[in-house]
């Protein structure tokens, strides 16, 4: 059921204050007689000690879940001090890479269905790693066969293009840095503030979404174009990955999310007049990095796009995505040659 909405993907888009909600519900806890902030997950309780110990965490995962595990990537890092690896499940297998018996493997999946990292998953297996489980599917082959999880509680989401299973997957993933990090004098304030973020994001993301008719202006301006570049770095780079994969698999027009520590070694070669690019900054560690980024791109050019986004939310990007869908005539919930849930290989 659309409701007020016209396609799946605008309602799942507008749904995020409310799925982020249900997603964090009972598993962050603010106050309490001691005051104190914490974070329970259920489905991990049991494993942390082995997570712990673990000599490094690998992320699998495929599309959009795969982004979102690389948004997740830097506060896993910072707050387990374990190192923290990327693959795509495809990849993973192709490579036949070495796997160990003290690895945790996470395997994030919005389907819990996805022939690829189920694969990953039988392979991670066999090689003795713990798996884990991160899906917004109950009774998926993924949660059934992981060793634990956590069940992301999104609420289904109908819309090929996957929107609000991916904030949900990062915010989740945020939970599990905490539930992982230890939990001492010196990181308390840290913790505290990370989880107070994640507590107000719901409220953040209702002022993000009057954006609406600015990404639709923003939308106006790209319907005619071929391509669109979309810069980011630091907790932004996954947002380029992931707001360029939903301009291609919607808006069925070329675009690429660049790493902008990258841009001299390759893309800059492409910039001209004409080419139009998103450049994503934040006010974090890699603000003036990024201001420097935007000052050599404008050396090349005259006419510029940028959009601002928030620690944690891809969404401006998602509306951008959606308007331009529907303003190019295109499916918005069923894109071409896509299925919702990947399941061959
Ligand atoms: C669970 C209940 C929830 C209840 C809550 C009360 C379920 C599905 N969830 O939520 O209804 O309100 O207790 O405390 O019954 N798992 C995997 N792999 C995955 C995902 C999950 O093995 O990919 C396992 C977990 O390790 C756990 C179980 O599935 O044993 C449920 O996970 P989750 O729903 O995340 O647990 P809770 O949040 O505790
Ligand atoms: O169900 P999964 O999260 O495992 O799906 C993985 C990808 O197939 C999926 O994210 C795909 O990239 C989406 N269509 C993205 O919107």
């Amino acid at each position: 059921n659309k409701g007020k909405y016209e396609h799946y993907m605008q309602k799942e888009i507008h749904e995020q204050p409310e799925s982020l909600t249900t997603s964090m519900r009972g598993r962050l806890i603010r106050g309490g007689s001691s005051k104190k902030k914490s974070v329970l997950l259920g489905g991990l309780k049991d494993h942390l000690k082995t997570i712990r110990r673990s000599r490094r965490i690998v992320f699998i995962g495929c599309g959009t879940s795969y982004n979102a595990a690389l948004a997740a990537r830097p506060i896993l890092e910072e707050l387990s001090d374990i190192p923290v690896m990327m693959e795509i499940a495809s990849d993973l297998l192709d490579r036949q890479a070495p796997v160990y018996r003290d690895d945790t493997i996470i395997f994030v999946s919005q389907s819990g269905e996805t022939a690829d990292t189920l694969n990953a998953l039988e392979y991670a297996r066999e090689n003795g790693a713990l798996c884990v489980g991160i899906t917004n599917t109950v009774g998926s082959a993924i949660a059934r066969n992981t060793h634990c999880g956590v069940h992301i509680n999104a609420g289904s989401e109908i819309g090929v293009a996957s929107t609000k299973a991916y904030t949900s997957q990062i915010v989740v993933l945020a939970m599990v840095a905490l539930a992982i990090g230890a939990d001492t004098v010196s990181t308390k304030q840290r913790r505290e503030g990370i989880i107070e973020s994640l507590l107000n994001l719901p409220g953040k993301i209702r002022e993000v979404l009057k954006l609406d008719e600015q990404m639709k202006d923003l939308a106006r301006s790209l319907i005619s174009e071929q391509s669109l570049v979309m810069f980011g770095r630091g907790y932004n780079y996954a947002t380029a990955l992931e707001g360029a994969l939903k301009v291609k698999e919607v808006a069925l027009m070329h675009s690429e999310g660049i790493l902008a520590g990258e841009m001299k070694h390759g893309l800059l070669a492409l910039v001209d007049e004409n080419l139009p690019i998103v450049v994503i900054t934040t006010r974090d560690q890699c603000f003036s990095k990024q201001q420097s980024v935007i000052q050599q791109l404008k050396a090349k050019r005259s006419t510029d796009s940028y959009v601002y986004r928030r620690r944690c939310s891809n969404l401006p990007l998602q509306l951008l995505a959606y308007h331009l869908t529907v303003l190019r005539g295109y499916n918005v919930d069923q894109p071409r040659n896509l299925a919702k849930s990947v399941t061959t290989e």
